[in-house]
Parts: C-alpha cells; sequence; structure tokens
C-alpha cells in the first residue's frame, strides 16, 4: 500500500450561478482517501455530500458551475481532465452507485446488456464475453440463478436485487474507487444490511478505496473506516469512525449523534433533532455556518461564532472546526450513547 491517498481533495468549491445568485454548495473542502479504506461522508440534507461526489466524477454541468481547487486521484488531477479523459475513467477506475436503482438503470436493456455494456465500453471485450461477465458479477452480488436473471428487464428484479444489480455494473471494471450515493436508504433494513456485507467482501477481495454517503451515523458505525462530517458545504470535523463516533468533537456532530435514534428503537424518528434548519447557501451566515444553531456560542463568548470562522485544524488527520477549547469540549460535551463497533457497542459517556 503507496502512503499518498489514493484519492486527494484539495480546498474543493463548486459554486452555481442561479438566477437568486451563487449557491456556495461546497465551499473549501478537503479530504483524502487511502486505498483500501471507507470514507463516510455524514451530513443533513443539502450539505453537499451529492456535489462533492458529482465534482469527483466530472458529473456538473459545466456551463452553470464554477469549481476551484484540486482532486487528484492516483496522481491524475480530475478538475483539468478533459471530458475524454474522465469518459475512460469513470465505470472504469472510479464508478458510482446511486440511491435509486430504478432511475439509474435504463428500463429498456436488459441488466445484464447493461452491465455488459460498461464491461465492453472499456475492455473491448466481445458480447459474448461481456454476457459472460455480467453473469459472473451477477452471481458475485447474490442474484440467484444469474444465467437466467441476466436477461431479466429492471422491472422484473426487485428493489434489492436492482440496488445490487447496480453494485454489479459499479464494480464490473474492478473500480480502484467507487462512490456510494445513499445507496441503501430506499432500502428495508434486512436488504440494507446484505447490501452493507457486500460491499465490504468485495472491498476485501478487491481493496477498493469507497465513499459512502449517508445522513445515518448507524451505517457509518457499520462500514467506515473514517469519517467527514459536513455542514453548509464545509466540513465541520473529521477523524477515523472511532474518534468521531466515541470522542466528537463539533456541536453538530453532538447534534446528529444526540438525534440517532436508538438501534431497539424506530429508525424513523430521531430522538432530538438539531434545532433549527440548514443554513443558506446563498448567503451564509458569517463566522461558523452552524452558529445560529449551536447552543454553545456563549462559552466561546462575545461574537466571536459569528465574525470569526473557525478554520480545521488536523492533527494526524483528526480535528474539529470550533471555537471552543479542548478544556470547553471535554466539559460540555453531552453523554452519548453512539453505536461504535457495529451494533450494541455503546460509546463512553463523557
Ligand atoms: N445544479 C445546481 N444548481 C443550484 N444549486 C444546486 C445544484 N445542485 C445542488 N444544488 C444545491 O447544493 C446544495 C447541496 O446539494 P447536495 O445535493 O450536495 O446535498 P446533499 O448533502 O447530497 O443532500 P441530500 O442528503 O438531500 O442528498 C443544496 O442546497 C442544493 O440545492
Ligand atoms: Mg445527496
Amino acid at each position: 500500500m503507496s502512503s499518498t491517498p489514493f484519492l486527494s481533495v484539495r480546498d474543493l468549491r463548486v459554486h452555481f450561478s442561479t438566477e437568486d445568485g451563487m449557491v456556495k454548495a461546497v465551499d473549501g473542502l478537503s479530504f483524502d482517501v487511502a486505498h483500501g479504506r471507507t470514507l463516510g461522508i455524514v451530513g443533513e440534507s443539502g450539505s453537499g455530500k451529492s456535489v462533492t461526489n458529482l465534482a469527483i466524477l466530472g458529473l456538473h454541468n459545466a456551463e452553470h458551475t464554477k469549481i476551484d481547487g484540486e482532486i487528484l486521484l492516483d496522481g491524475q488531477d480530475l478538475l483539468t481532465s478533459t471530458e475524454r479523459e474522465l469518459e475512460r475513467l469513470r465505470g472504469n477506475k472510479m464508478a458510482m452507485i446511486f440511491q435509486d436503482a430504478l432511475a439509474s438503470l435504463s428500463p429498456y436493456h436488459t441488466i445484464g446488456r447493461q452491465i455488459g455494456e460498461t464491461y465492453r465500453k472499456h475492455t473491448g471485450a466481445s458480447k459474448r464475453e461481456a454476457r459472460a461477465r455480467a453473469v459472473e458479477m451477477l452471481n458475485k452480488v447474490g442474484i440467484p440463478q444469474p444465467d437466467l436473471r441476466v436477461d431479466d428487464y429492471p422491472h422484473q428484479f426487485s428493489g434489492g436485487m436492482r440496488q445490487r444489480a447496480m453494485i454489479a455494473m459499479a464494480l464490473v471494471c474492478n473500480p480502484e474507487l467507487l462512490i456510494a450515493d445513499e445507496p441503501t436508504t430506499a432500502l428495508d433494513v434486512t436488504v440494507q444490511a446484505q447490501i452493507m456485507d457486500l460491499l465490504k467482501e468485495l472491498q476485501q477481495e478487491t481493496g477498493t478505496s469507497i465513499i459512502f454517503i449517508t445522513h445515518d451515523l448507524g451505517v457509518i458505525a457499520d462500514i467506515a473506516d473514517d469519517v467527514l462530517v459536513m455542514y453548509g458545504g464545509k466540513c465541520v470535523e473529521r477523524g477515523s469512525k472511532k474518534e468521531v463516533l466515541s470522542n466528537p468533537q463539533h456541536p453538530y456532530t453532538w447534534g446528529l449523534l444526540g438525534s440517532m435514534p436508538s438501534l431497539e428503537g424506530s429508525v424513523d424518528v430521531p430522538l432530538n433533532p438539531i434545532p433549527g434548519t440548514p443554513p443558506s447557501l446563498l448567503n451564509p451566515p458569517t463566522g461558523c455556518r452552524f452558529h445560529p444553531r449551536c447552543a454553545f456560542t456563549r462559552e466561546v463568548g462575545g461574537a466571536t461564532c459569528s465574525t470569526d470562522e473557525p478554520i480545521l485544524r488536523l492533527l494526524k488527520g483528526r480535528g474539529a472546526a470550533c471555537h471552543l477549547t479542548t478544556e470547553q469540549r471535554d466539559r460540555l460535551a453531552p453523554g452519548l450513547t453512539a453505536v461504535v463497533e457495529g451494533h450494541g457497542a455503546a460509546a463512553q459517556p463523557h
């Protein structure tokens, strides 16, 4: 394993020009993903998770989008790559699984053809070889009777099977980076667990690096090695899964963990949702973007939180962008019962 990260994102900015003004969807985001590791990106709706990952894949409409910064994949800067070069990488070296498999698969072609076409495009394989590869992939993702189901159309598959088919399609060329954008949100809990196990197995087999986007810290606890918490287009906290879930440092992460339902309880009802609403990305709050919702600005004192932007300082990949001192955080961090290692292990209360 090389010591340089496989994916390195530096000071990424993705701004959209709209009739109302400039939407700063991602505003100075940096992170790394090492070979064979899984980075979980978590944050509320609208925090910029999908926009970030569409930028990595080069899928934004150039006309209304201004992208700055650096995205290095295995040393190649994706932001200065041509569309042709990106075409060659997508589906091959990097691939994505979307939330809604039905919307991502064509209803007009068989599952086998869709998996096979991606394979043919990047390998130049014959139709027969591509079909055999599609059967092999369907088998790998646990579709029963893959040699028969390969000729089915997407509507003949159940939701969980379609999601598996999309994973098969994403993995057909053994991508080195797999981006999974809420791939299990629409599925019931049992199928969700099966898909997560499948991704973990495939990762062990192939050493793929994974970016896993989710609202759900329970999912992060299950699959991630490292965690990036996003708020209003910025990273507010980063670290290993254990560090972030068992010793969170940012009030927003405290809020996320506090709003996480216990695994025994209903998964649909957050216990204590974070009060307030996500920030406007047209006119983001000054200072810390989280300050209008933060219960701890008084602790910091003065107007610091509303005037000074906190900087994310990392020590060995670990840190939080917040004006609270370490001593204050140790004192204020709420007792959390987050799940750190899969199901059951409670975090240390503070
Ligand atoms: N093409 C666009 N033009 C203008 N604004 C956009 C565009 N695409 C996304 N946005 C805005 O950028 C912000 C971030 O969107 P993004 O889709 O990344 O959120 P997300 O974190 O993935 O949320 P969710 O969890 O709901 O999927 C949102 O406010 C969204 O409205
Ligand atoms: Mg999204």
